[in-house]
C-alpha cells in the first residue's frame, strides 16, 4: 500500500462493507449496518479518499483495495479484539453509559486496555496513509483515544473527531473509569462535532469538571498545552435527494403497492425499523401497539404492524435478551390479535437492500420512531423524504432528529399512555393536515441533508483555532 499519500481520510470502526462468509464457506462484501455507514458512505462516493476501518470479522486482514475511488483500509482485529474492544468495552462499557444507563453498563480492565490498544492501531494505519498536512476525520465512540494518539504520531495533520452517538452528562460520563482518558484523547482534535448542542455542552462540562480545563463559549483551552479545541453541534443528516429519486422511481412505488397488498390492503401500516437495540424502544411501541388492540382503539382488521428489526450485537447479552423478548411479544400479540391469512405484527429480523426499505417507507402510513434515547435517528429523515401524501411520524423527544422535525408527532414513549395517543393521533389527524406536516418535514430534510452537514463539519474544522491568537501589545 502506498504510504502517505492520502489528503483526506477517514477512521471509523467499520468499513462502509463487511466481509460475510455464508454458511456454504463462500464470502462477499456487503454493505455494513447502521446510520453512520449509510451518511458517510454518500459522502466519501466517488471522492478519492481512504477510509480505514475493521472488515467485520475477526482474525483476518484483507488487503486494502479501491472502490470507485476510495481506498478502504482493513484494520484486522484478532477474536479476543472483537470481545474485548468492540463487543466489551465499546458496546458493553461505553454504549450504556452514553445512552443513559437504559442497561447497566459493564466494567473490565481488560476491555479498557483492548480498547487502548485497537485505538492505537487505527492512529497508526491512519498516520500510516495520511499526506502530509492532510484531513484525517474520526468517527464515533469506538474511536476517542485516536485523535490524540494520530496527534503525537503526525502534528502536521488536520484531526477531526464527530460523535454519532449521544455524549452523556457529566454525571453519568463521570462513572467510567477511563473518564480522563478519554477526554484527554478527544482533546487531541482540532474540531469535536457531536449531534445536538446538549451533547457538545455535556462535552464541554465533562472538560471542566473532570479535567479542570477552562472554556470560554464552545472552545477549551487544552490543559497544559497551547493548544484550544472547539465542540459544536453539526446534526448528521441523509442523502435526501438521491432517496428521493429512488422512493419516487416506478420500480419502487410499485413494490409500495405491492407490499400493501401483501399485508392484506389495512387501512393503516404503521412501520418500524430499527437495529434490534435496546436504546431503541421497540419494547415500549410494541407494547402500546399491543395495548391499543386489547383495548379496541385499534383493529386487526384494519391495521397492521411491519417491525425490520435489523440483527446487531448478538453476542452481547443485553441484545440476545432484547431479541428473545421482542420475539416473545410479537409472537404472543399474532397468537392472539392475527386474523386468518394475515399477521398483525410483521417481524422481519434481516437486512434488506435500499429499495426495499425505500418501498417501505412508501407503503407505511405511520412510521413510529420510539427510541429512550438516540444520537440521531436517520430512519426518521428517510421516511419523510421518501413518503409523498398523508403519511405520519411519531417521533420520540429523545432521538436527536427531534431537535430538527419539529412538525412530527413528538412522544415521550416511556409514558405509554401518551405513546399510545401519539399513535392514534397520526392515524386520526385529517389527511390533509398530514399532509402539511410531512411536507414542512420532507422540506426541512431536503434543506439540511448529508451533503449539507459535510460540508458545514470540514468548514468547522478548517476554520478551527489551533494555537491561541497572540496577545495584541
Ligand atoms: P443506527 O445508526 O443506530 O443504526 P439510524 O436510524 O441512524 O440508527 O440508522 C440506521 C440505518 O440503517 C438507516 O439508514 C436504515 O435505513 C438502515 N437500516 C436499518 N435496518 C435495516 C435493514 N434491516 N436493512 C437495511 N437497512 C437497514
Ligand atoms: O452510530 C451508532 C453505531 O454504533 C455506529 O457506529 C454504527 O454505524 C451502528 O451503530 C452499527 O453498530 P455496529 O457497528 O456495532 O454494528
Amino acid at each position: 500500500m502506498p504510504s502517505r499519500t492520502y489528503d483526506f481520510v477517514i477512521a471509523a470502526n467499520r468499513l462502509p462493507v463487511d466481509r460475510v462468509v455464508r454458511d456454504d464457506g463462500t464470502e462477499e462484501w456487503q454493505t455494513s449496518p447502521g446510520g453512520l455507514v449509510t451518511a458517510m458512505e454518500s459522502v466519501m462516493r466517488g471522492r478519492s479518499a481512504a477510509w480505514v476501518g475493521w472488515a467485520g470479522i475477526p482474525d483476518e486482514t484483507p488487503e486494502p483495495f479501491t472502490d470507485d475511488e476510495l481506498l478502504l483500509v482493513p484494520v484486522p482485529l484478532s477474536l479476543d479484539e472483537v470481545t474485548s474492544y468492540y463487543e466489551g468495552y465499546s458496546n458493553d462499557s461505553l454504549w450504556p453509559i452514553y445512552h443513559d444507563v437504559i442497561v447497566p453498563a459493564t466494567f473490565r480492565r481488560s476491555w479498557a486496555a483492548a480498547y487502548e490498544q485497537v485505538n492505537e492501531r487505527f492512529a497508526q494505519q491512519c498516520a500510516e496513509v495520511a499526506a502530509e498536512g492532510a484531513t484525517v476525520w474520526v468517527h464515533d465512540y469506538q474511536l476517542q483515544l485516536v485523535p490524540a494518539l494520530l496527534r503525537e504520531l503526525r502534528p502536521d495533520v488536520r484531526i477531526g473527531w464527530f460523535n454519532h452517538i449521544p455524549f452523556p452528562p457529566v454525571e453519568l460520563f463521570g462513572q467510567l473509569p477511563m473518564r480522563r482518558e478519554i477526554l484527554t484523547g478527544l482533546l487531541g482534535a482540532d474540531f469535536l462535532g457531536f449531534q445536538r448542542p446538549a451533547d457538545a455542552e455535556n462535552f464541554l462540562r465533562a472538560c471542566r469538571r473532570l479535567l479542570g480545563a477552562r472554556t470560554k463559549g464552545d472552545v477549551v483551552d487544552v490543559p497544559h498545552t497551547d493548544r484550544r479545541v472547539r465542540a459544536a453541534s453539526v446534526p448528521i443528516s441523509i442523502d435526501a435527494g438521491g432517496l428521493r429519486e429512488l422512493a419516487m422511481s416506478e420500480p419502487v412505488q410499485e413494490r409500495a403497492r405491492e407490499i400493501r397488498e401483501q399485508l392484506g390492503n389495512p387501512r393503516t401500516v404503521l412501520l418500524g425499523v430499527d437495529r434490534l437495540d435496546y436504546t431503541k424502544g421497540i419494547r415500549h411501541r410494541l407494547k402500546a401497539f399491543e395495548e391499543l388492540l386489547r383495548d379496541g382503539r385499534l383493529s386487526a382488521d384494519d391495521v397492521c404492524l411491519v417491525q425490520v428489526a435489523s440483527p446487531s450485537r448478538e453476542r452481547v447479552e443485553a441484545y440476545r435478551e432484547l431479541r428473545e423478548q421482542v420475539e416473545r411479544t410479537v409472537g404472543s400479540v399474532n397468537g392472539a390479535y392475527s386474523p386468518i391469512g394475515h399477521t398483525t405484527v410483521t417481524y422481519l429480523h434481516r437486512s434488506f437492500p435500499r429499495e426495499e426499505m425505500a418501498a417501505l417507507y412508501v407503503a407505511a402510513d405511520v412510521m413510529l420512531v420510539t427510541p429512550l434515547r438516540d444520537g440521531m435517528n436517520l430512519v426518521a429523515k428517510e421516511y419523510v423524504t421518501c413518503h409523498d401524501g398523508p403519511g405520519a411520524l411519531v417521533l420520540s423527544e429523545f432521538t436527536g432528529a427531534a431537535g430538527q422535525l419539529r412538525q412530527a408527532f413528538m412522544t415521550n414513549p416511556h409514558d405509554i399512555g401518551g405513546l399510545k395517543q401519539a399513535i392514534m393521533d397520526a392515524i386520526e389527524t385529517p389527511e390533509k393536515e398530514r399532509a402539511r406536516r410531512m411536507k414542512a418535514l420532507r422540506n426541512q430534510v431536503a434543506k439540511n441533508d448529508v451533503q449539507h452537514w459535510a460540508e458545514t463539519y470540514l468548514a468547522a474544522l478548517r476554520a478551527a483555532p489551533e494555537k491561541p491568537a497572540p496577545t495584541e501589545s
